[in-house]
């Protein structure tokens, strides 16, 4: 059976309340609940890691190596500052899709530039919660996961 790990950075763990006209108003527990419901369907295993510090995130990607199929990885703002993170991708060599729920790309310039696409299979981001969602099929529906 196939594994996912869906991984959340720093102030995923707010989200329902946190800016929604921004996030939208559904909280993580009920999008890790839809991505759950998902998998089952798609046959697949999934687990879930949030953590608001850094380390942790590169912590939880090596300990991942080679013991799962893909990652769904929002690291929020650390998307747009971590250096370390990317690293950590590269060197897990983990298939990993970066996600987001806004558009970045229509947002303050700062958010424009991600150190992790380069080193990520995929990157979606604009369909709120949903971006997940679209991840976790853009994973399994591939063939090579
Ligand atoms: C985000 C976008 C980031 O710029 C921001 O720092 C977040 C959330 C998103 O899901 O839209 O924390 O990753």
């Amino acid at each position: 059976m196939r594994r996912i790990l869906v991984m959340n950075g720093p102030n995923l763990n707010l989200l329902g309340v946190r800016e929604p006209g921004i996030y939208g108003d559904v909280s993580l527990e009920t999008i890790n609940a839809r991505l759950e419901r998902e998998a089952r369907a798609l046959d697949a295993q999934i687990e879930f890691y949030q953590s608001n510090h850094e380390g942790d995130l590169v912590d939880c990607l090596h300990a991942h190596m080679g013991r799962v199929d893909g990652v769904i990885l929002n690291a929020g703002a650390y998307t747009h500052t971590s250096v370390a993170l990317r690293d950590a991708i590269a060197a897990t060599k983990l298939d990993v899709v970066e996600v987001h729920l806004s558009n970045v790309h229509a947002r303050e310039e700062f958010r424009h530039h991600s150190y992790l696409s380069p080193v990520c299979k995929g990157v979606i981001c604009g369909f709120g919660w949903k971006s997940y969602l679209l991840a976790l099929q853009g994973l399994l529906l591939d063939g090579r996961c």
